[in-house]
């Protein structure tokens, strides 16, 4: 066995570091801000089931090989791929998946900040009052009326990609620690007091019921890829995230069930998110299917009517905000690594340079709300930029990503090297991981891509 590598970007103080720092990547928009947008868009409970098989049968054993081959690798993951595969024997085109990972989450950052960009507009908003004793119509009137407006966007957009880059130029983990420590948990609480307030909707039983009673009749190929695709984004996997932040892993961290912990927590979140929404959706006759704009057209409304709401409702973007600036990081945290990396570029220069890529590409994902909205020279497949590059990461790159990830873990690196690397003592708990990585999600992952693309239609 080769000699242990160091990270030259450094190693987390503890193991509880990595946790709250992957954590606090898997915690973000896509849970409190997607998961309800695709359940709504996916006809509900039988995509909520699936959305949970595919998180534990998918992405639990994705998750414990990305971080095991980060670890392994100790470099950005196109460096790390390349490394490992060499050192296994192997063609350094494995350093595409890096590739491909690197791009996708350029892709993920541009939107995801200008969403983000919206979370910190309804922070200022919710505490101006401009919700109070509003109408369901009123609510939808003003998020209408933001989306329209493409130099606020750009705004809030440039405020959120400069907040990313200046913590991602200080390295990842100095703040990021204390900021997941005590945010995400207060993120929690205020989740629950929503959850507490829409159970007082009179709705909530239909909401539970909507969430988790499948009807297996509105199972298609498409509900099923979108299942697969927001694990994967949920989970942060597929894309090297979670992989260097596994480079900077101890040795001495089981790797499994700081996977289960990161999770677990994850779903929990996203499980909550749509409990708050829900009950708020039917109570006011609102459309599960939206879309993106979900959850800035009801959660303003139960601000708007409870008591102190305006407080709640700021302290609650605010928290989101804290919860997406955590998720972006660790898509550009990559990029940056690489081109420390590679190029010899000072930290700061690179993740400037990161920022201002993904932030030029961000604005064509915000004039698709707006100037470009319906405009056919900017549609493709009926999709505006934002829904094409939101669609695309999730559904597509980052499975393929997860696919690859799998079938070089598990038939690629020997059995010896995965089974050092990922610490598990027990036998049968290996044996079961490989099996799933090496047959299971694999297949699984391929087949519903194939399914989804009509090359395969049952
Ligand atoms: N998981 C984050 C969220 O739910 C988003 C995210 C951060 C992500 N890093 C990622 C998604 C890497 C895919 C890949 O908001």
């Amino acid at each position: 066995m080769p000699a242990r590598r160091t990270s030259i970007h450094g190693e987390w103080s503890s193991r509880l570091a990595f946790i709250l720092a992957a954590t606090g990547s898997a915690v973000g928009l896509g849970n409190i801000w997607r998961f309800p947008y695709v359940t709504g868009e996916s006809g509900g409970g039988a995509f909520v089931i699936l959305y949970l098989v595919c998180v534990a049968a998918i992405g639990l054993p994705v998750m414990m090989a990305e971080i095991m081959l980060g670890r392994r690798g100790r470099q950005s993951p196109i460096n790390t791929m390349r490394t490992l595969a060499r050192e296994e024997g192997r063609s350094p085109a494995w350093q595409y998946v890096g590739w491909l990972g690197m791009a996708a989450g350029f892709l993920i950052l541009s939107f995801y900040s200008v969403i983000a960009g919206w979370t910190l507009a309804y922070a200022l908003r919710s505490v101006s009052g401009v919700f109070n004793g509003a109408t369901a119509e009123g609510v939808a009137a003003i998020f209408e009326e933001f989306i329209s407006d493409p130099e606020r966007l750009l705004a809030w957009h440039t405020i959120f990609m400069v907040m990313t880059t200046i913590v991602v130029s200080r390295g990842v983990k100095s703040g990021l620690e204390q900021a997941v420590r005590y945010l995400m948990p207060a993120l929690f609480v205020l989740l629950v007091v929503m959850v507490g307030y829409a159970m007082n909707t009179g709705q909530f039983e239909q909401a539970v019921n909507y969430l988790f009673t499948p009807d297996f009749s509105k199972i298609t190929s498409g509900v099923v890829l979108n299942a697969m695709g927001q694990a994967f984004f949920s989970l942060s996997l597929g894309m090297g995230a979670i992989m260097i932040y596994g480079s900077y892993l101890s040795h001495t961290a089981s790797i499994p069930r700081t996977a289960a912990i990161i999770a677990l927590m994850d779903t929990l979140v996203a499980i909550l998110a749509g409990l708050a929404i829900f009950p708020l959706v039917f109570e006011y006759g609102l459309a599960p299917s939206a879309g993106p704009g979900l959850i800035f057209q009801t959660l303003p409304i139960a601000f708007g009517q409870m008591p102190g709401g305006a407080l709640v409702g700021f302290l609650f973007f605010v928290l989101l905000v804290f919860a997406a600036w955590t998720s972006a990081i660790s898509l550009v945290e990559p990029v940056v690594a690489w081109l420390v990396e590679n190029r010899g570029m000072q930290r700061v220069k690179a993740a400037a340079l990161t920022g201002l890529m993904a932030w030029l590409c961000g604005i064509l994902a915000l004039l698709s709300l707006n100037l470009w909205s319906g405009d056919a020279r900017f549609t493709f497949f009926g999709k505006g930029f934002l829904d094409l590059f939101d669609w695309v990461t999730s559904n597509v790159m980052l499975p393929l990503g997860g696919l690859l990830i799998s079938v070089f873990a598990a038939w690629i690196m020997t059995r010896e090297s995965s089974r050092g690397e990922l610490g598990l003592a027990n036998g049968m708990g290996y044996t079961l991981w490989r099996v799933l990585v090496r047959y299971v999600t694999p297949v699984a992952i391929g087949l519903i891509l194939l399914n989804k693309t009509g090359i395969l239609t049952p």
